[in-house]
């Protein structure tokens, strides 16, 4: 059946051997609102499917408040101390926080408001499922307010970059008119601690905004409410002439404020808990508010003073550059977020947040983290990661990605020399803001695997955990997902642990190494590999390769001055070459191709080794998913066999196509005799 699929990691499954006098399961389960909307509501529903399916017990829902002994009571802070009068020991939570308190008679799942409460009772199903039924009091409250995910889905039902079926949310122009898979996409989401979510293309459509199609958003927010999940919408900056009839679209003038504030007025009336709006504006053919010659935060004031009355949200993405030409040595695309955006920095509204890519280019397989951050002192900002694996191999490979995004998360920018870490900026902390967080572009789709493939669910797992408290590890978000996903047998958790832990090391090392990028077909699907595209183009992905050299000379001293956008002791590191770490060197560095890294090895010698090595590694996760089978249900065994095997022979193919292409060019052997012909 397709449940395990739809279901992910809320399958809760029976729970094998359980020794059962570690637990008394709860008489009742009593949530504290009985409004089908509220998300104490569904937390309750959600206990009760969870403890049914886990001990296959039914555990009842009670109306009533008296609190019997071993009860489960979930709900607000607020509303257990007015009902109880005791207040209790409730801690101090933030907003969306939640206390889980399992050691007492009664446990408690008590939210700092409904939202939290829920991601309680899935915190508390999460713990049974894994088989851990230890008394704990725990207080969790997340590192960043905003933690939202952006799909790219398309009015007319595709998805760009979609590679998990067609939209759940559109068809034809319209909003669909079955809202089941929204309403358990939402669940999913809630569990993860997602509370808000984008549901059109950034490159959007300006029909959206007709009067039907609102009514058809606020049918989706109305389903996605009882999971604490705001809805928002991606807006085409000329939607005043597109749709409007206006004969400017230029955010200064007042008969195109006007249409905004009409086009607010309406959303806000049917969805009053309307998230607001992610703007990509002036950005490869987006229209903006350039075109007038006011400026990018002009353009978001514009829609932020709008809906500051209704306290929504203007995420606005840094995704901005032009087309630049390879000729000039000192143009860097990598450059285009600081040359934009810094000069802006405190000049955003306070309800504006500036999303930005973790890399300066483009969801690379490695890019340095995007300087951006450091850039903006007095401006609030939110990380953008992709759970699309764009140019990671689109969900045919496996690539877990929670490791890239440590990489980002955990970066020191070292602003005024002090600690700067990329998750204490976006969690407003480092320079004190009002808002901020993370946006991750998520492709699922109507496929019952969601995202197209069963294991690419581990990086929306991992992404909605990281955001919710970005100092966990990687390696311990997965074993919690392979748990909830595939059952307790340790050796799946240690085949699927090894697998996914090389994932994307094998991955950068068959697709991009060196700090090079992604060396896919770039003007096309960004799907296989195709190094010749990189260069003589407009759109700065470029490697610089000839016959002798390869690399980016970004540094100040000679090259495009990108290293010095960052602090004086990042810029330091990576403006010289010995402290320039080998992963990143030719983003960084112009070199010959017989430059000798730290490692020891010549840049085209490890070129050569690590397409192998990469490629190697891959054949082994066929024979290690193997040795599960009998372990999985055969549907989902069969089904990630047949990726596995795809992602062998697709290894080997780009390990090929780059080690030929740059045997080719250099015309230095591989010392191993393997590449080219001999
Ligand atoms: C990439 C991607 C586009 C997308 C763009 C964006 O360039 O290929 O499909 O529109 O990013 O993030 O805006």
């Amino acid at each position: 059946t397709a449940e395990n699929g739809l279901n992910a990691w809320l399958r809760y499954a029976p729970l094998q051997n359980v020794n059962s006098h570690h637990l008394t399961l709860p008489s009742t389960i009593i949530a504290l609102n009985t409004s089908k909307a509220s998300s104490v509501y569904t937390a309750g529903l959600e206990l009760q499917k969870g403890l049914q399916g886990i001990f296959s017990q039914v555990v009842k829902i009670s109306n009533y408040t008296h609190k019997t002994s071993s009860a489960l009571i979930v709900g607000t802070v607020d509303d257990y101390s007015k009902i109880y009068g005791d207040g209790d020991d409730a801690p101090d939570l933030d907003e969306d926080g939640f206390w889980l308190n399992t050691k007492g008679d009664t446990i408690k799942i008590l939210g700092q408001n409904e939202r939290g409460a829920l991601y309680g009772a899935f915190e508390y199903l999460s713990m049974l499922a894994q088989g851990d039924f230890s008394g704990i009091s725990s207080v969790n409250n997340p590192n960043q307010p905003i933690r939202w995910v952006n799909q790219w889905d398309n009015m007319d039902g595709s998805i760009e970059r979609g590679y998990g079926g067609p939209s759940l949310f559109f068809k034809n122009g319209g909003i669909v008119d079955d809202l089941t898979r929204v309403s358990e996409y939402g669940r999913l989401l809630a569990s993860i601690r997602v509370n808000g979510i984008i549901i059109n293309n950034v490159n959007a459509n300006a029909t959206l905004l007709s009067p039907q199609n609102i009514q058809g958003l606020g049918r989706i927010a109305d389903v996605f409410r009882p999971y604490g999940i705001q809805v928002g919408i991606s807006l085409n900056f000329a939607s005043p002439t597109a749709v409007g009839g206006l004969t400017t679209f230029d955010p200064l003038d007042s008969g195109v404020i006007s249409f905004w504030t009409n086009i607010t007025d309406q959303i806000y009336k049917r969805i009053p808990d309307f998230a607001g709006y992610l703007v990509k504006a002036n950005s490869e053919g987006q229209p903006g508010p350039l075109t007038y010659n006011r400026t990018l935060a002009e353009g978001a004031n514009m829609f932020a003073k709008i809906l500051d009355p209704y306290s929504g949200v203007v995420m606005f993405r840094a995704f901005v550059y032009n087309q630049l030409n390879e000729s000039d040595w000192k143009a860097d695309r990598a450059n285009a977020a600081v040359q934009f955006f810094e000069p802006l920095d405190g000049k955003f509204a306070d309800n504006v947040v500036v999303q930005i890519k973790y890399g300066p280019i483009d969801f690379q397989v490695r890019e340095p983290v995007s300087p951006l951050f450091a850039n903006l002192r007095n401006t609030s900002t939110a990380v953008e990661l992709q759970v699309a694996q764009e140019y990671l191999g689109q969900q045919c490979h496996l690539v877990y990605l929670a490791p890239l995004w440590k990489t980002i998360l955990d970066f020191d920018l070292r602003v005024d020399r002090k600690a700067s870490k990329v998750s204490d900026i976006i969690s407003r902390e480092r320079f004190n803001r009002p808002l901020g967080g993370s946006a991750a572009v998520v492709n699922a789709g109507t496929n019952t695997t969601w995202l197209g493939s069963h294991m690419a669910m581990s990086n929306l797992y991992a992404y909605g955990r990281l955001a919710w408290d970005p100092s966990d590890e990687p390696e311990d978000i997965l074993q919690d997902w392979i748990r909830l996903t595939f059952g307790l047998d340790p050796k799946v958790r240690d085949t699927i642990t090894k697998m996914s832990m090389q994932s994307w090391p094998a991955y950068e090392q068959y697709s991009g190494n060196l700090g090079l990028q992604t060396l896919t077909d770039i003007t096309g699907n960004h799907f296989g590999p195709k190094p010749q595209s990189q260069d003589d183009n407009g759109w700065g992905q470029w490697t610089r390769a000839d016959h002798t050299t390869i690399g980016m000379d970004r540094t100040v001293a000679n090259g495009t001055g990108f290293s010095g956008t960052y602090p004086p002791e990042i810029a330091n590191m990576y403006e010289n070459i010995a402290t320039t770490p080998d992963n990143l060197l030719l983003w960084f560095h112009h070199v010959n191709y017989t430059h000798v890294l730290h490692s020891g090895k010549t840049v085209i010698q490890y070129f050569y080794d690590a397409h192998y090595s990469g490629a190697e590694i891959e054949q082994t996760f066929v024979k290690m998913w193997e040795s599960l089978k009998g372990k999985i249900d055969d549907e989902r065994y069969e089904h990630v066999l047949y990726r596995q095997t795809f992602q062998a022979g697709h290894s080997i193919t780009w390990r090929d196509a780059i080690n030929n292409f740059y045997w080719n060019l250099s015309g230095i052997p591989d010392e191993a005799k393997r590449v080219g012909h001999h």
